[in-house]
């Protein structure tokens, strides 16, 4: 290859690479992968990690590890372009799904419960997550009253479940505890105003445990980015869509199974699939509130996602007129 050529090529990894990288490490782990064959050491991982946070770019990354001894010895100069084209240009799923760095990339040290108590108590908090000792996050929400509305099986053992828009990850932790093999926790947003993740982090290190985070927009979920789950959970998002058919759609793609969506709904007297669109701050004074479907608009839509079966399985009515919060089971 020409050194035009090489440099076509590392433009054209680098920018495929970012395009699916939602974070540093995962952009490393890919260009492993692509460029070397192989999973990221751990050494080398961190090693690059920190050259990252010291300004180096990501073009440069790659340039270096076309560099590499291991990388000159792996793939002769005139197979590198067919060869790496090839491998790039259609990642299999199972690849893709390397991307996610594996719960155990996280080392767990463990707090004592003084230090575990003082950094509770110096967070923002969403949900009251339990984590042992006494210790209880402090969030506005009534996570326990809610896990009960939302009727999550008793026992998950052996399953897989997807979290969307786990925030704190309360219902993640639960799955985990209720047997799942796997979780994967996901969000955007939230994990970038208030304090973050850094709430999840925090539980997530206190309750030793091994569920994986993803950061990624409802609307970018695709099997191919990261697979299908038995049991997918989309509590509290529905509203806050823009889309909200679209992202239903977006969350059929990744359904292995069952769906549990809880959400808030309105005009409960209206027979008709009907829905409340605000522009503004009208829902709870909160910009991020785009629209409240009534029980027959969340069941419809639903459907039309692509869902066989759907039902109804709990309904709370709040003071505030015509408004409420409504769970719904959703089978493939
Ligand atoms: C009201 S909280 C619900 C948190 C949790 N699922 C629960 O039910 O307790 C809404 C969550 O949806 C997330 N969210 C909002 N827009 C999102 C989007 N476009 N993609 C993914 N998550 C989103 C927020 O970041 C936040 O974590």
């Amino acid at each position: 290859m020409n050194p035009e050529a090489t440099k076509r090529l590392e433009e054209s990894i680098q920018k495929t690479l970012s395009t699916h990288a939602k974070n540093d490490k995962s952009y490393l782990w890919m260009a492993y992968w692509v460029i070397f064959e192989r999973e990221a050491d751990p050494d080398g991982l961190e090693g690059w990690l920190n050259e990252l946070k010291l300004g180096l770019s990501r073009a440069t990354v790659i340039k270096k590890m076309f560099e590499a001894h291991e990388f000159q010895q792996r793939l002769p100069e005139e197979e590198r372009g067919s060869k790496l084209m090839t491998s790039f240009t259609m990642p299999n799923r199972e690849m893709v799904k390397e991307f996610i760095p594996p719960a155990d990339d996280f080392p767990v040290i463990p707090l004592s419960i003084d230090e575990l108590k003082e950094q509770v108590a110096s967070k923002h908090w969403f949900h009251q997550i339990d984590l042992g000792n006494g210790i209880i996050t402090h969030g506005q929400d009534d996570s326990a009253e809610k896990l009960l509305r939302i009727k999550m099986p008793e026992k998950l053992d052996g399953r897989t479940v997807l979290d969307i828009g786990t925030w704190n990850g309360f219902f993640s932790f639960e799955a985990e505890r209720r047997g799942a093999s796997r979780v994967l926790a996901t969000d955007s947003y939230a994990w970038h105003t208030w304090d973050g993740k850094s709430g999840f982090d925090l539980a997530r290190r206190a309750l030793n445990s091994k569920v994986q985070a993803l950061e990624i927009d409802i609307l970018d979920l695709s099997p191919d980015k990261i697979g299908t789950f038995d049991l997918v959970l989309c509590l509290g998002v529905l509203y806050h869509m823009r889309h909200p058919l679209l992202s239903l759609e977006k969350v059929f793609s990744v359904t292995g199974n069952q769906l549990i969506l809880e959400t808030t709904v309105e005009l409960f007297s209206e027979d008709r699939p009907a829905m409340v669109f605000y522009p503004g701050t009208e829902f709870a004074n909160d910009p991020t509130n785009w629209c409240g479907a009534n029980p027959a608009a969340v069941i419809a839509m639903l459907k039309v996602a692509g869902f066989s079966k759907v039902e109804l399985v709990s309904l709370v009515d709040f003071p505030i007129p015509q408004t409420g919060r409504a769970t719904f089971h959703a089978w493939r």
